[in-house]
């Protein structure tokens, strides 16, 4: 029986990630700083899941927990990193917060799941990033930025596993807007998915072993204008 482990699970995408993996009879390990909502989605599950409460903010104590986690299930095939913060009103605190869950916490985990799954001669880790982090924008500057990071690191551990022929898969996810606690009260969205869509297509993506995926996929004709916006309209948007 495969595997799966979510950093985030507690709510929003990982958190219908988690009852989809479970329905197709996977084992899964489930990870978020709050114990109540994991026990919540425990016990919706059809099939054996593991708990461990984690952190990201405290990136060297969640690799431990991490490893912890891993062994608890006997191993690991498959990470997702769908926890995240999102972008609220800019002030340093927030700003900070998302620097150290999108970008250090997710770093430390990736990095962690990268050398276990090298050493182990395969397995596969997909990251959560986001369609916002495809330009610089003036409206959530720092999510985007740390999405950004993190499209760089995982194209980067893609680089690694295709020069290392090592069997690890590493799974881009850019989701646009999905409807979860995190976008809440955000009155200037479109095409928005619900959570068990975009989980849905999320699934599919990383069983694909897709390298990037857009979720929902229209997303992907967006990033392609997105991208080639000259700067001088861009900037003026
Ligand atoms: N919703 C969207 O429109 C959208 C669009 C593009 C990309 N994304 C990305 O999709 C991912 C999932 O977001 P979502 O929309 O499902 O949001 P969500 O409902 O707020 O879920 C975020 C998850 O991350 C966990 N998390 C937050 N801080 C953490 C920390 N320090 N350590 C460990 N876990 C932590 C949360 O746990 P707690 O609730 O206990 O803090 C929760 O389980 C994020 O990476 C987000 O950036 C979302």
């Amino acid at each position: 029986m495969k595997k799966v482990v979510i950093v985030g699970a507690s709510s929003g995408i990982g958190y219908e990630l988690a009852k989809i993996y479970s329905n197709n009879g996977m084992t899964v390990g489930l990870a978020a700083p709050e114990i109540d909502l994991l026990q919540q989605l425990q016990a919706e599950l059809p099939n054996k899941s593991y708990l461990k409460v984690l952190d990201v903010t405290q990136p060297t104590q969640a690799r431990t927990l991490l490893a912890e986690l891993v062994a608890e299930m006997g191993g690991m095939d498959t990470l997702v990193i769908s926890a995240g913060k999102g972008p609220p009103l800019p002030s340093w605190e927030v700003e900070l917060e998302i620097i150290d869950v999108n970008i250090s916490g997710f770093t430390a985990l990736a990095n962690w799941a990268y050398q276990y799954f090298d050493e182990q001669g395969g397995g596969q880790i997909a990251g959560i990033s986001s369609v916002a982090s495809l330009r610089g924008r003036r409206i959530g500057t720092v999510y985007s930025a740390s999405k950004a990071y993190i499209n760089s690191y995982l194209e980067g551990l893609q680089h690694i596993s295709s020069f290392k022929k090592n069997n690890v898969v590493v799974t881009a996810i850019r989701p646009g807007f999905v409807a979860t606690p995190m976008v809440q009260g955000n009155t200037h969205m479109f095409w928005v998915a619900s959570a068990q869509k975009a989980a849905l297509q999320i699934y599919r993506a990383i069983e694909a072993k897709k390298r990037i995926a857009y979720v929902t996929k229209r997303w992907w004709l967006v990033a392609k204008v997105v991208k080639n916006i000259p700067d001088f309209i861009w900037l003026k948007t």
